[in-house]
């Protein structure tokens, strides 16, 4: 049987655990010969490697796992890289929502500002890490889902444009598509959807019922109208969450052709959402005082005790395993369909070829197979078009030292939209990212 070398850069992040996890309970269909985690903070690394020393120890005793700082060590030998880096880490996630917010306009960690923010500062760390990847692993797989997704991957395409193993991929359309086997009470891998926009703003245009054809869609706007809308997991979710998806009932009501990516609530609602989001305690915050300390404190525990015990059954992870999912689809030529960020060269006939849009895919051991979705409607391709020339504006601001661009970019934006705020804004954030944007002149 043939066995895989899988490194995870961004050792450190709190999805690791949910890989370590999923890459146990999926052993019979993806199995590992050697599982590296590389990561540059030693600190928030080195507890997460020991927590997969003891459950590999108790669970997959043969596999060859290994956490380290060295690149060689990491690189070589690797079939997939899994890249999930924050540029800049948490804190900074902070400064892009807060300082946005304190303006006035949206601060999140993707879109608008805050995304371009992030964004300048992951071209840079992206970019530098994927030449050290190529170096030492020519030929392996790269499945990248550092946000902000879209940038990354409009950065990617240009630093590397012959190189057709580095794959752009986010968890939010597959998501939705669990929530709607929820609200159906199916399971979501018997719904087949069709989905156009960019990562982070898209519509599902159809929900099709796999063995039926029955396009399920009017009958998913019906029960969203009644019953409003959840993640799949909802029970484990903190009450941001729960307001976004909850916004999905909103959108509809406006805007009722299709079902929305939840990100959309931002690009339709800014002043709204603006206003309803708290400047000194934002998602960062959240993140920080939840998710990050229920990974270490459990990484804390599982150290003292020298074992895992129950906490194995723990909550399963889907992010983890729908990014396995993606590796096997690579690895066994499944041709298994996935909703990808991929060049668009017709796949929306009235948009750019080199945008890179999100659509669904065919994925096999040749990489993905868009699936054309025809002519998209005027208001969505003009909020597209908006959209994807700020994502365009600032990779050139990156790749061109331009600050000319960046507050192009920045004034185009729906969640700025005014050159004096744009400027104020982008003045800010080129003090906050001192060190960590490239210089702007
Ligand atoms: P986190 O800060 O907890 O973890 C990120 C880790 O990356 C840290 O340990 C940090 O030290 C490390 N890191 C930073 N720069 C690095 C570099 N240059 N090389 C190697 N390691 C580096 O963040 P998190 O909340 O766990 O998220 C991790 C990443 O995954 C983020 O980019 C997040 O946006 C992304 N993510 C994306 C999706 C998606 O759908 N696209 C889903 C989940 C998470
Ligand atoms: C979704 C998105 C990711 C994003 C994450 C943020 O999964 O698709 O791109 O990183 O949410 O989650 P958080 O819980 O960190 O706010
Ligand atoms: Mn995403």
């Amino acid at each position: 049987m043939k066995t895989f070398n899988v490194c995870i850069v961004g050792g450190g992040s709190t999805y690791t655990l949910g890989f370590l996890k999923s890459f146990v309970r999926l052993k019979e269909e993806f199995p590992l010969k050697r599982l590296v985690l590389f990561d540059i903070d030693k600190e928030r690394q080195e507890p997460i490697g020991k927590y997969g020393e003891i459950l590999f120890g108790e669970r997959f005793p043969e596999l060859d796992f290994v956490y380290t700082q060295d690149a060689k060590e990491a690189y070589e030998g690797m079939d997939f890289v899994f890249m999930q880096m924050r540029a800049g880490g948490l804190q900074m996630r902070a400064k892009d929502e807060h300082i946005p917010l304190g303006m006035g306009m949206i601060g999140q960690e993707t879109c608008g500002a805050g995304g371009m923010s992030y964004g300048l500062r992951s071209c840079v760390d992206m970019i530098k890490s994927i030449h050290e990847i190529r170096t030492y692993a020519p030929d392996a797989w790269i499945l990248n889902y550092s946000n902000p997704a879209a940038i990354v991957a409009e950065a990617l395409r240009r630093e590397f444009p012959d190189d057709k193993r580095i794959l752009n991929i986010c968890d939010q359309p597959e998501n939705v598509v669990r929530s709607c086997s929820r609200l159906l009470g199916c399971n979501w891998e018997d719904l087949d959807p069709v989905y156009f926009g960019l990562n982070h703003f898209g519509w599902f245009t159809h929900m099709y019922d796999v063995h039926t054809g029955e396009d399920l869609l009017p009958k998913i706007r019906e029960m969203i109208k009644e019953r409003g809308f959840l993640p799949q997991d909802a029970e484990q979710r903190d009450q941001s969450w729960l307001d976004t998806y909850g916004m999905v009932q909103t959108i509809m009501a406006d805007f009722p052709d299709y079902l929305p990516n939840t990100y959309d609530q931002y690009y339709l609602y800014p002043e709204y959402k603006a206003s309803h989001l708290n400047p000194d305690f934002t998602r960062a915050d959240e993140v920080m005082a939840g998710r990050e300390k229920r990974v270490f404190t459990e990484c804390a525990e599982v150290i003292k005790e020298g074992k895992l015990g129950d906490r194995f059954h723990a909550i399963s992870d889907a992010h983890a395993e729908m990014m396995i999912k993606v590796a096997e689809a690579i690895a066994y030529n499944r041709n298994d369909r996935h909703i990808l960020i991929v060049e668009n060269n017709g796949a929306i006939a009235n948009m750019q070829d080199d945008a890179m849009v999100e659509v669904v895919c065919e994925l096999g051991i040749n990489g993905p197979r868009p699936m054309r979705v025809g002519r998209i409607p005027q208001f969505y391709l003009g909020l597209l078009v908006n959209q994807v020339s700020c994502e365009k504006l600032i990779v050139d601001a990156y790749f061109e030292n331009s600050y000319q661009k960046a507050l192009e970019a920045f004034t185009l934006s729906r969640l700025v939209n005014d050159a004096k705020k744009a400027r104020k804004l982008l003045d800010a954030l080129i003090e906050a990212n001192k060190g960590m944007w490239p210089e702007l002149r």
